[in-house]
């Protein structure tokens, strides 16, 4: 029997919903280009009937979805990316051969991604973690990966560690969890027994270890590299990233609340600076050095457990890196993008670091797995943006072979069929440095002072931010059930520090006396502090990038209102109003004003600094309202920056810090004082209050 074609919504017997493609909508098709007239049912013998074998439409459509997923990576899982440029001040000719530092003005296209190490995909992005800050330049002569961390030093000093490291930060493998911590006894266990890794875990236990953005944070290549000169002049080299909008990190207990109200509120936050035109910017500094200085500097420049204090070496700045586009597609990009240390380009090369020649070889390994497949070089993201020609075919997923008979050589067809052909004068030179030596399996005694620069960068803090790497220890530690770990890292802390053993010794609770651990190399303490390891002592001085949430009620002052949108968009901030309702609120001048959140859906951790402006009907409202008691708690304790107007100051009663006010709570009464609360908001906390409101 003949059956009436379904073409509109109407004629679906059962009931759901069919979309007909007219105009210049195209037809959906099967994978073949086979276009399909029903999209919402499978064939079936009857209407109740069993669904046929030859339904080819509905097994492809499941059999592709089966597939959808690929490993996520070993560790930096979590990641977002975008793309940019990288702009070169002035040509570097006389340091480096690299094609993109020989002209200047000169853009090379870039593509960056941001990661945290230790959680899986889904995890937070306000873990306790190192970030990753992985940059790929698509320059002329080939692609150049700096996959680099905002933190400068590493845990490890030899790759052969690598994977202990990873298996013991990660979820336990008995039970799998936690997720995303540091905080349990495999991660601590590891430390404790591994002294090469306190001056890492001083930054992990830092505030950087918690940024605020990526926008907010340094990027470091870790590693010492080589820049070769065209004629073979080599120096050491060390990469640095310098965020235009300076260092900002938040709070330990802001960052846990953050994971709870916006789990996506690092990638939100590129993605709508980018989206909005507020490109994120940084500037690539250097820390030139030769073999003298890596001879007398009194560390081991091979050792990525060590940095190189920019007193010591300052950092020469020489170009920007700007993030200007959004991925189109998160899988086909941020996903399936493989960084790797191993991609130089002729100009660069590597040192004798025993952790970066593991990196070498791990990164390409892993994303023959993770990718399918040797081909995954072609995929757009990871191919190079310049010619490249090679006789490497095959393999699975070979999507662009090289054409023409000719795939090996050296072979006798001349011309461009014979060819590609090797470039003595163009192509990559490994830098001739000498070597020799006994192969041995050993560590070299000039990386055996594990607590020196530990110590260093403790110093380099300021009290406040002494305080934050204490308590943080205290929380980690706190989360450990074993107490002789516990009792361990305190061991190593006495190497370190006394003042910060002994605040974790009694936040710890231990009452035995512990003894410092033996020391293979007892700790210096002739090395000064070092101002640029400190956040607190490099403040942005600056408001733009960040975010005001804007408390309104029916009855705001749109006159107020408006004044203070216009002084924040001025200053390159972004305001957000939180309403009791996202359907918005109804100004003292009648007009209706859309709001962006509801009260209880944003919680003030996700602001930089925050407005109070509600009528006094409004607030008589808020009062019953505990998120917005809490919005203002909150706030408070997190020391930030909080502008109000008279109608409410019971809300400050009902939040029990009425007699607290201080400095960094400005009633807005007039346009001045608008302008007063958003210059105080430059120094993005009022770190004055701390000490009376710790949580
Ligand atoms: C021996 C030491 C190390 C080994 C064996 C290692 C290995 C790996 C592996 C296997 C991946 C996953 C790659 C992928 O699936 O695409 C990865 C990612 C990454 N690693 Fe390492 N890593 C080491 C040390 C470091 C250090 C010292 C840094 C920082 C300087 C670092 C930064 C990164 C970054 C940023 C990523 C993420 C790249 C992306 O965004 O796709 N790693 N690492």
């Amino acid at each position: 029997m003949k059956r009436k074609t379904k073409l509109s919504p109407k004629a679906a017997s059962g009931g759901e919903l069919h979309q007909i493609a007219t105009g210049k909508v195209p037809i959906l098709t099967t994978q073949q280009g086979t276009p399909i007239s029903d999209d919402q049912n499978s064939l079936k013998v009857g209407p109740r009937g069993p669904v046929t074998l030859d339904d080819f439409h509905l097994r492809e459509k499941l059999f592709h979805f089966d597939h959808e997923r690929i490993p996520e990576r070993v560790v930096h899982a979590r990641g977002f990316g975008a793309h940019g440029f990288f702009e070169n001040y002035e040509s570097l000719a006389s340091i480096t051969a690299a094609d993109l530092f020989q002209r200047a003005g000169e853009r090379t296209p870039a593509f960056v991604r941001f990661s945290t190490v230790a959680g899986n995909k889904g995890s937070a992005d306000l873990a306790r973690d190192v970030r990753g800050f992985a940059v790929k330049l698509y320059t002329q002569q080939g692609n150049w990966d700096i996959v680099g961390n905002n933190i400068p030093v590493f845990f490890i000093q030899d790759a052969m560690k690598f994977p202990d490291l990873v298996h013991a930060a990660k979820q336990e493998p008995d039970r799998g969890f936690p997720q995303a911590q540091t905080a349990h006894d495999n991660f601590w266990d590891f430390i404790s027994l591994m002294p090469e890794s306190m001056h890492m875990i001083m930054w992990a236990m830092s505030d950087r270890a918690i940024p605020r953005g990526f926008r907010f944070m340094e990027g470091f290549g870790v590693h010492t590299y080589r820049f070769v000169t065209a004629e073979g002049k080599s120096r050491f080299v060390k990469f640095h990233w310098k965020p235009k909008l300076g260092l900002q990190s938040v709070l330990w207990n802001e960052a846990v609340k953050i994971n709870g109200a916006d789990p996506d509120f690092h990638r939100r936050d590129l993605w709508n600076a980018i989206q909005s035109g507020s490109f994120p910017e940084w500037e690539l500094g250097l820390q030139l050095f030769d073999e003298k200085f890596a001879e007398r500097f009194e560390f081991d420049v091979l050792d990525a457990t060590k940095l190189i204090p920019e007193e010591q070496i300052p950092i020469r700045r020489v170009g920007r890196l700007v993030l200007d586009r959004c991925v189109d597609n998160f899988f086909a990009e941020t996903e399936q993008v493989a960084f790797c240390t191993n991609n130089i380009i002729p100009g660069v090369d590597f040192s004798n670091d025993p952790l970066l020649q593991g990196r070498n070889f791990s990164y390409l390994d892993t994303q023959v797995k993770r990718l399918g497949g040797p081909n995954f070089a072609k995929i757009p993201i990871n191919a190079p943006k310049c010619p490249f020609h090679h006789l490497q075919q095959d393999g699975h997923m070979a999507m662009v072979n090289p054409v023409g008979r000719v795939n090996y050589e050296p072979n006798s067809v001349a011309g461009i069929e014979g060819g590609p052909r090797e470039s003595p004068d163009k192509g990559f030179r490994s830098f001739e440095a000498e070597e020799s030596g006994h192969k041995v399996r050993e560590r070299s005694a000039s990386f055996a002072d594990h607590y020196s620069q530990a110590r260093q960068f403790f110093i380099s803090q300021t009290p406040m931010e002494q305080g934050h790497i204490a308590d943080a220890l205290v929380f980690e530690l706190s989360k450990v059930e074993n107490p002789a770990i516990r009792s361990r890292i305190v061991s190593h802390l006495l190497n370190i520090d006394d003042t910060l053993a002994g605040r974790v010794t009694s936040g710890l609770g231990i009452r035995e006396k512990i003894k410092a651990a033996p020391a293979s190399v007892p700790t210096r303490t002739d090395l000064k502090p070092s101002k640029a390891l400190s956040i607190a002592l490099n403040p942005p001085k600056t408001f733009e990038g960040r975010k005001v949430g804007v408390v309104i009620t029916d009855g705001v002052n749109r006159g107020l209102l408006d004044n203070l949108k216009k002084e924040i968009a001025a200053l390159g901030a972004t305001i957000e109003l939180v309403a009791p309702a996202v359907g918005g609120v109804v100004s003292d001048d009648g007009t209706h004003i859309p709001a962006n959140q509801k009260i209880g859906g944003a919680p003030s951790v996700l602001y930089d600094a925050v407005a109070l402006l509600p009528s006094e009907a409004g607030a008589t409202l808020l009062m019953k309202n505990g998120a917005a008691i809490e919005f203002i708690l909150d706030a408070f304790g997190h020391c930030k920056f909080i502008g109000w107007v008279s109608a409410a100051a019971p809300l400050f009663e009902k939040a029990g810090i009425a007699g607290d006010l201080d400095g960094g709570c400005i009633e807005l009464a007039s346009p001045k004082s608008v302008v007063q609360f958003l210059d105080s908001c430059r120094n993005v906390r009022f770190w004055e209050r701390e000490q009376n409101t710790k949580f």
